[in-house]
């Protein structure tokens, strides 16, 4: 949450520090701010979006500054305001900084460590503001104007801190460098040509330089136009590993789409064509590094995740629960570790994460790596700190997501992990003398998803009259049983998410036990149906609505269309015919174009949906 960018190099600042700030909008929308440094720092802040920020900047006369930082903020400590825009700046403008994370004792550190800063000097109401005054005080106590005297300051200050930072700072003393720190939040390095850049992820530098380095937990790195110097915190220089991203700058912009959220719904095929070109091989586990005399050994599997990734995760858990001599469950990364999980080298858990920077997901992946437990991580984002820390990676390659609601990145989960169960299934299989006829059927139909999910995507105009009939519901309910019901809470999630509207997810049974008394002439309940066996039992539970006068909006497979449902439903959406497993994940394309249209009806800001950010780094 919060998203930070820095220039330092020949080009005008403001322009790279405003496109980059506009690429990270989704971490956080609540005000904007930009600290440019020539002879002295030139703060701008504006509450809002960095739209209104731009209409500032627009006003004021062109500043041509070669250095810079700016910020994006969700707000933690402090409302939206002005006042608590970041950057934040020292009582005398001479040292600046944008910080993304929460500084935990901030008070402590007010009372103790500034108590002889006058109260007028403390502008803002943020956790962020007492840093750099922090920094500033030890600055003045080191008395001297160099730049490991400065550096020396940020270590002081951060020693004293608790809590979590992604840090850029500037300081008048050195006309062209940037200082950068990050404890648990992430603050990936662009490397250029006589220029460099910082920002809290790649997306936001992708237009400039394709070398990112990932700054390592507790480091600090000093960047000038020609150098990045990287250290720990007792100034030992720490070497860094240069990642190069490939993906499309066409994948950072909406390309003649209305929204983010529709063009990532849009490119489902693609991603998973492209998923399966990379992996869809006999190498998958050797590529991943997973050894079949490791796998032998597993008794339990963890899989965890939050919100739609937690969702991807249970759309596997009961396959992995057919596997013999294996048991599994999924939790909520904010949940696990407050179970007590049994955790040791027999587990593995699998950290299912599109960021790959959840701050929850991070805690349980570092828990289980403590408890001696391998970490499978299933992550879209490259070089981010859940796939650096991970034993394992699967790599989604779904390229960005960039609208708050995840959607390719929720189907390439989904995918990942049918393929890795496959895959296991298979070796398992093979290791008593069998094949694995699961696998070839399965294997078969996934070269037919991608065509599928285009049948799915073709519908939308249908759909989109759908989610105009509905779009004044109040209440409605998402049912569906076994992975359709997985599906019912996914869809639901969605339209929560863009929507603001309220519905529940329920396991179709239970309805009786308790929620059907709400159903009426006025309570949509939409069916999610592609489960052969429990198919009659869904079916009834939706008569059971209809029998009440309730609204029913179906989705299911062409094969199971008949005169006794084309009755019931007042609305019906067909997917296409396929394997089982797959079903479900064609029913959620259709309830993410529901979705987005009843949003878009609504006028919601379908890609920054209030009070919401992509990537969650506080837990
Ligand atoms: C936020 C996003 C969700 C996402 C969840 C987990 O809540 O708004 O779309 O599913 O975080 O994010 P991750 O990056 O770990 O998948």
């Amino acid at each position: 949450m919060c998203g930070i960018v820095g220039y330092t190099g020949f080009q005008n600042a403001t322009e790279i520090l405003m496109s980059g700030l506009k690429k990270l909008e989704y971490r956080g929308y609540d005000s904007a701010g930009i600290a440019l440094l020539t002879d002295n720092i030139n703060t701008i802040k504006s509450q809002g979006r960095v739209e209104n920020l731009k209409n500032i900047l627009d006003k004021k006369q062109n500043n041509d500054s070669k250095i810079g930082i700016a910020h994006t903020r969700w707000a933690t400590h402090g409302n939206p305001s002005d006042y608590n825009s970041h950057p934040h700046s020292s009582h005398d403008c001479k040292i600046c900084l944008v910080h993304n994370g929460i500084v935990e004792n901030y008070l402590d550190l007010k009372n103790k460590e500034l108590s002889d800063l006058s109260e007028d000097c403390i502008k803002s109401q943020t956790d962020t503001e007492i840093l750099v005054h922090l920094i500033r005080k030890f600055y003045d106590v080191n008395r001297e104007i160099s730049e490991e005297s400065f550096l020396d300051s940020i270590i002081m200050s951060l020693n004293k801190v608790k809590g979590s930072y992604a840090l850029a700072i500037i300081c008048d003393d050195f006309k062209d460098k940037i200082f950068v720190a990050r404890k648990d939040n992430p603050l990936v390095i662009g490397s250029g040509n006589k220029e460099n850049f910082l920002a809290s992820d790649s997306t936001a530098i992708l237009n400039y330089t394709r070398e990112i380095y990932f700054l390592e937990e507790n480091k600090i790195a000093i960047i000038s136009p020609n150098e990045i110097n990287t250290y720990d915190f007792n100034k030992k220089n720490v070497n860094k590993k240069i990642f190069h991203i490939d993906w499309n700058i066409e994948d950072v912009d909406k390309t003649g789409y209305d929204s983010f959220m529709l063009k990532e719904i849009f490119e489902q095929p693609k991603v998973i064509d492209n998923f399966l070109n990379i992996n869809l091989n006999s190498d998958f586990l050797k590529n991943i590094g997973l050894e079949k005399k490791y796998l032998k050994k597993i008794n339990h599997i963890y899989i965890i995740g939050c919100g739609t990734a937690y969702h991807a995760g249970l759309m596997i858990l009961n396959l992995f629960r057919n596997i013999e001599g294996l048991s599994a469950s999924c939790e909520f990364a904010s949940e696990f570790r407050y179970e007590n999980p049994v955790i040791d080298k027999n587990k593995l858990v699998i950290i299912i994460s599109q960021s790959g920077e959840t701050a929850d997901s991070l805690a349980a992946l570092r828990l289980a790596k403590k408890s001696k437990a391998k970490v499978l991580a299933v992550v879209n984002s490259v070089g981010s700190s859940i796939s650096r820390e991970a034993d394992y990676v699967i790599y989604t390659n779904a390229g960005p997501e960039i609208a708050v609601a995840s959607t390719k990145a929720f189907t390439a989960q989904v995918l990942a992990l049918y393929v890795l169960y496959l895959n296991i299934k298979k070796i398992l299989a093979k290791e008593n003398d069998g094949k694995c006829k699961e696998f070839e059927l399965i294997e078969k139909d996934l070269k037919n998803l991608s065509r599928n999910i285009r049948s799915a995507l073709k519908q939308n105009n249908k759909i989109k009259k759908v989610a105009k009939k509905y779009s004044n519901s109040k209440n409605m309910f998402y049912i569906g049983r076994n992975l359709d019901y997985i599906i019912a809470l996914e869809g639901s999630l969605k339209l929560k998410e863009i929507a603001y509207l309220f519905s529940q997810a329920y396991a179709a049974g239970e309805l009786k036990h308790g929620p059907i008394a709400l159903i009426d002439e006025n309570i949509l309940t939409i069916g999610i149906v592609t489960q052969d066996k429990i198919r009659g039992k869904t079916l009834s539970n939706l008569k059971e609505c209809k029998a009440r006068n309730g609204i029913i909006f179906l989705i299911i497979p062409e094969k199971f269309l008949d005169d006794e449902i084309l009755e019931m439903a007042d609305d019906i959406i067909l997917i296409k015919d396929m394997h089982e497993i797959l079903l479900p994940i064609l029913a959620n394309v259709v309830l993410q174009l529901f979705a987005y249209h009843v949003a878009n009806i609504l006028e919601r800001d379908i890609d920054k949906p209030k009070n919401l950010a992509k990537s969650v780094t506080v837990e």
